[in-house]
């Protein structure tokens, strides 16, 4: 372990060039792929490889989901596109906000190339969306960006744009695979034509995050649902592990989704007066949300009305007293099975959010993990130039830190029978804020092995934006021509670490003889996504691949550093963090190997950093993934394929490259580089990779129609067309002209 330095000692020679890759400002809402598999794709595209040469023992298919911005994203001039988008230009929208777009790199057929196929994510709200932005007599039904989350009339937009879970519940079923993220229900796609094929659980099998509703106002058929973005799936006993999450009091700022969408409709309406104009010719055919325009005797009017206040303060109590969090069971087939997760007889309350976690031989774990979702996230929208200096003070009020230690719930599996309501968990603490986390599978005596990237202060719910540019201190953020990052994830305040940690879940206490922690002032600086050998799942992880995006000086804002100038487990004053900063720290890939308790002696660490490779200047490399040379299990025996940026996104491969490493000698740099002059990604986020891919053969699926009934029921008759037209066929207009033709 090398000891961390309060000077910068070990910093890098040569001061690196500090231009974080601009080519992560756009990306193609292109589709591409075979045409049986997707009418709409453009034709597959076959890979060139530009240094190297593709191993002939690659194998299988890497799947990698990334936000591409939404409908209404522009293109490089401000204008409207359906193809290359800059969805973070507007200045205060992050690149985390758009939708799922699914790559995979098929490795099949190696002879004739690499190929790649892309297919965006369409649940119903993706329809939604398309036909209220196309279409003039939905417009008041339009969906739009407020920070982190895309809200408009009908709820909030399911992005489903961060990670996988492969899925296989019998031998006989070929691999199923699931898009997730965390504010939404997970979502089957098709691995072979990357079509979104169903839901996990019904509509009211879900609990949304809160049930307070405006007085007047309709239940909103697309509700916040809070979940994990990584749900676990047990291949030994072939079980899918989710949470249901509703937040409250401990965390009421962030508890008010609908509150700072209606608070944004409020400052609208003050400036612009009435909110929607519609013409003449529309208005007979539309109903606005709010208001049913049935006559109501004077006496229905009252109860009308006192029924909407009452519903309205029983939500906001609710906002009070409404922590739960349901952990969810699923069999593929079936409906989902819950308990509500108590701690002491009280439902748990989660601060922040359950990103990730995970499952062993014997229990659940649940992190409270440092990815906040709170209100100061929406506030920034700018969307009037009057309120900028009053939506940064709105920010830096509500704004806060991400909290510095982990709460880890733990759930004994035998507990959840299927008789019971409820289960109990025990809660361990552990110091040093972790966003992902993995386990070990067996838990030997009730001790369960916890792997955690402590990103200390460095917030992955902040991004650059507009209001970063108007402080001298942060200067540096515009001393170039350059585009400015807005939308792109901010730099750490700290050094990172890797823990080793171990808990014995019966008793939930922590063994304080056996924890580890390693980090390292060359690599350790931002480890985001990790990938490892799981195809054959291991018993325990020896070696786990880390990225790390280093510490860049266009990352670095005023607005972090005022954030975490109080960080409680600080290891570099704020000063050594200016100067690394300034001399910059290269994005690298890591291999961190975990020796076994039993090999290590009394006082030595079981973590070290054997291998990395660091990238050149002006490169960020992102979406790991292990691709498994055979069918040994050993946990370097692979390929890490990853995505790599560099440049302002000029060059002819648009500055992504696909770079393919060998696992077991990181260091000798990537043995084959792909490109195409048609992929164009922005901030990919996770991966996950299948052996094969075959057409999806499951029964289960939950007709949208049935699921959606009620609430569209007791909507508009404009929400109602809206939904017969568009959203349950399926049908996107591309132009205003095809919302004729409906
Ligand atoms: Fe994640």
């Amino acid at each position: 372990m090398q000891s961390p330095s309060k000077t910068v000692r070990n910093a890098t020679q040569e001061a690196m060039n500090q231009t974080f890759p601009r080519s992560v400002l756009s990306a193609s809402r292109d589709e591409f792929g075979n045409k049986e598999d997707n009418p709409d794709a453009k034709d597959l595209l076959k890979m060139n490889v530009k240094d190297g040469e593709l191993p002939l023992d690659l194998q299988g298919h890497v799947f990698i989901v990334a936000p591409v911005g939404s409908i209404d994203s522009p293109d490089d001039r401000g204008q409207r596109t359906n193809s290359t988008v800059y969805p973070s230009s507007d200045g205060t929208t992050p690149l985390y906000n758009g939708d799922g777009m699914i790559y995979r790199l098929d490795f099949d057929n190696l002879e004739a190339g690499a190929f790649l196929s892309s297919r965006l994510v369409k649940p119903p709200c993706y329809y939604a969306d398309t036909a209220t932005d196309k279409c003039q007599k939905y417009q008041n039904l339009k969906f739009k960006n407020y920070g982190i989350t895309r809200l408009g009339a009908l709820g909030v937009r399911n992005q489903l744009n961060t990670a996988f879970v492969p899925l296989k519940f019998s031998q006989a079923e070929s691999e199923r695979l699931l898009a997730t993220w965390d504010v939404g229900r997970p979502y089957e796609i098709d691995p072979k034509t990357l079509e979104t094929v169903t839901p996990v659980g019904r509509k009211d099998e879900w609990k949304e995050v809160t049930n307070i509703s405006l007085p007047g106002r309709l239940p909103q058929p697309f509700g916040v649902i809070q979940t994990s973005a990584h749900p676990c799936f047990d291949p030994r006993t072939r079980e899918m592990f989710t949470v249901n999450i509703g937040r409250s009091f401990s965390n009421i700022f962030s508890q008010l989704i609908p509150i700072g969408y209606i608070f944004k409709e409020f400052l609208d309406s003050i400036l612009h007066g009435q909110k929607t104009k519609i013409n003449a010719k529309e208005k007979d055919s539309v109903i606005l949300p709010e208001l049913e325009t049935k006559p109501l005797s004077l006496c229905n009017k009252i109860v009308a009305i006192v029924e909407s206040i009452w519903k309205f303060l029983r939500g906001l109590i609710g906002i009070f007293t409404d922590n739960f969090v349901y952990l969810m069971r699923w069999d593929g087939s079936g409906n989902l099975q819950k308990w509500e997760v108590r701690h002491n007889g009280f439902s748990i309350k989660i601060k922040q959010s359950i990103h990730q976690m995970a499952v062993t031989e014997d229990y659940i774990v649940l992190l409270d993990t440092a990815f906040k979702v709170s209100v100061e996230e929406l506030l920034p929208t700018l969307t009037n130039k009057k309120y900028q200096r009053f939506e940064k003070l709105l920010r830096n009020f509500f704004d806060r830190p991400q909290l510095s230690d982990n709460s880890f719930y733990i759930i004994r599996r035998s507990d959840l029978k299927p008789e019971k309501f409820y289960v109990d968990a025990k809660k361990v603490t552990i110091s040093g804020e972790a966003a992902h986390f993995l386990a070990d599978y067996k838990n030997p005596g009730d001790l369960i092995t916890l792997h955690l990237s402590h990103v200390c202060a460095w917030d992955a719910a902040e991004w650059i934006s507009e209001f970063d540019f108007d402080n001298d201190k942060t200067r540096n953020l515009a001393t170039t021509n350059l585009q400015r990052l807005y939308g792109t994830i901010a730099g750490p305040m700290d050094i990172s670490k890797f823990g080793c940690h171990v808990v014995n879940g019966k008793k939930g206490e922590l063994v304080k003889e056996h924890q580890n922690v390693i980090m390292d002032e060359k690599y350790t600086w931002g480890p985001a996504i990790s990938t490892y050998q799981n195809h054959l799942l291991p018993d325990r992880l020896e070696d786990i691949y880390w990225i790390c995006l280093g510490c860049w000086e266009d990352l670095k804002t005023e607005h972090m550093v005022h954030l975490y100038k109080g960080y409680k487990y600080r290891e570099f004053s704020l000063e050594s963090i200016d100067d690394i900063t300034k001399q910059g720290r290269p994005s690298n890939l890591l291999r961190l190997h975990i020796a076994p308790q039993e090999s290590v002696k009394k006082g030595e660490n079981r973590l070290s950093i054997p291998d990395a490779y660091s990238f050149p200047d002006g490169y960020w490399v992102m979406s790991p993934q292990f691709v498994p040379r055979n069918n040994s299990g050993s946990s370097t025996d692979g390929y890490i394929v990853c995505l790599v940026h560099y440049g302002d996104g000029s060059d002819e491969t648009n500055g992504n490259e696909i770079w393919i490493f060998d696992a077991a000698s990181l260091e000798n740099g990537p043995v084959c580089k792909l490109w195409h002059s048609q992929l164009n990604v922005a901030f990919t986020i996770h991966t996950t990779w299948l052996q094969k891919v075959n057409k999806r053969t499951a029964t289960y699926w939950i007709d949208p129609q049935k699921d959606y009934n009620d609430v569209v029921q007791q909507q508009s008759r404009q929400v109602q067309d809206l939904f017969n037209k568009w959203v349950y066929p399926k049908q996107e207009p591309k132009t205003e002209a095809d919302c004729q033709l409906s």
